[in-house]
């Protein structure tokens, strides 16, 4: 007998980066040199001095049991001191901080623990898809609010009608933006800030890409007046430190919210494996030239691709941070039709921007996670297509 899988589980539209990834496999087994700018897994290797720490706590037999909670205290003072010195932050190790199997496990977990049936996330999109996903897993209901260029890809939290504020719980802000690379200014937060207190939201903000930045450094939203009273935030050392398969990140923040995912949290898993936790703590105390140099290859990648596909008529927003590029062909062509095409003819395999959310319809996004020369030939592979 096959049980069929839940209806909750039926609402979902399909995993954006599995059905691309079916697709690349697909045309490799063609025998097609494929160029992958699709998943936004890096390419770059974790730095050796993480692996150093990684491995000498993994010989410690005190690491091989259940790690349980909030994660290692060493883990969450790393996270508090990166704050401080990072962001002039202040964080409370023991109360407003914990870690996560990767900042999706907190993501994705979090609306089962503040949503109730028929309540609201309001979700700017284009956006991560996994926030709209776990929302509607857990009973909720998704408020999308566009990002629009000509609102600089913020958005316009004064056109939620009030039959669906008084249902909000919850505000996901994501900046620098997966998939559109921007970022967004202190003003900005400071009205979400009153958005959250006025409508007693929760403010969910995604900075898994804060150190991904080629000029000025992104805001923490903690940084601004107010925003531990209204909100929390997630970070992964995913990105940062290329640490995507290691499965680490965290969220802190406004203490009471840290507590009630800990506790949804504590019934789902068992904590995050305490050898990569020292890694973590490594990675966020130690030297950080090897993020110096992360930000240096990217930059120069974005350089190339960013100027080399304007050359070939595309419109692409400038990204100032995270290793996305997001574009629009030179005609005006459905994003999947765009995808498809360049994978067709380029066999270059990129994300078509409607994945993210309808404002996406267009564009496409396009991955730097494969090193420059790489890049060059795609793009002479594009410059030949005729759109
Ligand atoms: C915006 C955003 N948030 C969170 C994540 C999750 O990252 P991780 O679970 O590896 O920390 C990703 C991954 O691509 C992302 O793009």
């Amino acid at each position: 007998m096959v049980v069929p899988a839940s209806d909750r589980l039926g609402k979902l539209p399909p995993y954006l980066f599995a059905a691309i990834d079916a697709k690349k496999k697909a045309a490799r087994d063609r025998g097609a040199d494929i160029i992958s700018l699709g998943v936004g897994d890096p390419d770059l290797p974790t730095p050796a001095r993480v692996i150093a720490a990684g491995q000498a706590a993994l010989a410690r037999a005190v690491n091989h049991q259940y790690p349980f909670g909030a994660g290692l205290l060493a883990f969450r003072q790393a996270v508090a001191a990166w704050y401080k010195k990072r962001f002039q932050v202040e964080l409370n190790p023991e109360t407003d901080i914990h870690a996560l199997i990767g900042s999706k496990d907190g993501l994705t977990h979090l609306p089962l623990a503040f949503l109730n049936p028929g309540d609201v996330a309001l979700i700017p999109e284009p956006a991560y898809p996994a926030y709209n996903a776990s929302v509607i897993l857990a009973g909720g209901e998704t408020y999308f609010l566009p990002l629009l260029r000509e609102n600089n890809f913020l958005p316009r939290l004064e056109t939620v009608p009030a039959d669906v504020l008084k249902k909000a719980k919850l505000l996901y802000v994501n900046y620098p933006s997966n998939p559109l690379s921007v970022m967004a200014p202190a003003s900005f937060y400071e009205k979400v800030i009153a958005f959250a207190r006025t409508n007693n939201v929760l403010v969910i903000h995604d900075a898994a890409y804060s150190e991904m930045y080629y000029d000025a450094p992104p805001l923490s939203f903690l940084q601004i007046p107010g925003a531990k009273d209204v909100g929390i935030e997630f970070h992964s050392c995913s990105k940062t430190y290329n640490m995507t398969g290691w499965r680490i990140g965290w969220v802190c923040g406004n203490a009471d919210a840290v507590k009630t995912l800990g506790k949804l949290k504590d019934n789902f898993d068992s904590g995050v494996f305490q050898a990569v936790q020292e890694a973590g703590v490594e990675a966020l105390t130690g030297p950080q030239d090897d993020v110096a140099e992360m930000r240096r290859i990217y930059r120069e990648r974005r350089d190339i691709f960013v100027q080399g596909l304007r050359g070939l008529g595309w419109d692409v927003v400038n990204p100032p941070a995270t290793f996305y590029v997001w574009a629009k062909p030179p005609k005006n062509i459905s994003s999947a039709r765009t995808a498809e095409r360049l994978l067709e003819e380029s066999h270059i395999v990129c994300t078509p921007g409607n994945g993210f959310g309808p404002s996406g319809e267009g564009y496409v996004r396009f991955a730097l996670t494969v090193p420059r020369p790489r890049l060059e030939e795609a793009l002479e592979r594009i410059a030949k297509i005729v759109w």
